[in-house]
């Protein structure tokens, strides 16, 4: 898969795929989508104490490495579990410059995310380990159990085969009582399809820069 190397708004890079016409975030700010959708929306509005993070794409690991550093700030044991069908080159991940993100004494961190085996569970730090998937999400039949799910796959219109029925309704078999899906897609049949399955669905404000809406699904 052929990705370009592209700056967006906030000064964080992030990945064009030309052949899907698509980014991997938001061109008004990469990490500003992160934090907002994943991390303060998700992870942060999440009553469980020590939870279970499941990602739909885990790509440039931009949300992981957010996610490690919340589960640092708030001394919170987190499992993280994430899926990728094209995992990066390290080069692709040099080139992103994503480490000058974090301070110094963090940067180690989101090497160390990159750098680790895959389909093994990696403990990062003390609040914070990582097991990395490599697989089609489309031929799993069943999700691991989980408490935060980040649905961040193309966008439906791109790649509709990760927006089923079938896949949510499994997202929703794995997922805990009180668990939160968030997605940056608002459409209307995406909003009904979680809700026919048994999602509580609610469209709340995006980052400040860029989406106004956002999603964010709960399992009542
Ligand atoms: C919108 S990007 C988001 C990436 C990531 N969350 C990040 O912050 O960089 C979508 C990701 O889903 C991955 N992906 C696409 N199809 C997939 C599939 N069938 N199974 C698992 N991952 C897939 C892509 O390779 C890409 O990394």
């Amino acid at each position: 898969m052929i990705r370009l190397i592209v700056p967006t708004a906030d000064g964080t890079n992030t990945l064009y795929v030309p052949h899907l016409n698509e980014h991997y975030h938001s061109t008004y700010g990469a990490n500003e989508e992160s934090k907002h959708i994943y991390i303060s929306q998700a992870y942060v509005h999440s009553p469980n104490p020590s939870p279970t993070v499941l990602e739909i794409g885990f790509g440039t690991g931009l949300n992981a490495m957010n996610t490690c550093i919340e589960a640092l700030t708030q001394q919170r044991k987190t499992t993280y579990i994430c899926f990728e069908k094209y995992p990066l080159q390290i080069e692709e991940i040099q080139q992103l410059q994503y480490h000058t993100v974090w301070q110094p004494h963090h940067q180690g961190y989101f090497w160390h995310i990159h750098s680790c085996p895959w389909n093994t569970a990696i403990a990062i730090h003390p609040y914070f380990t990582i097991t990395k998937i490599q697989a089609d999400i489309c031929t799993l039949h069943s999700f691991p159990l989980c408490d935060i799910v980040y649905f961040d796959a193309f966008a439906p219109e791109k790649q509709a085969d990760l927006w089923t029925e079938e896949i949510f309704a499994r997202i929703y078999a794995s997922i805990s009582h009180t668990g939160i899906l968030t997605t940056y897609c608002v459409k209307g049949n995406i909003r009904r399809l979680l809700q026919s399955i048994g999602f509580t669905v609610e469209k709340i404000p995006g980052p400040p820069q860029g989406k106004r809406e956002i999603l964010r699904a709960i399992k009542q």
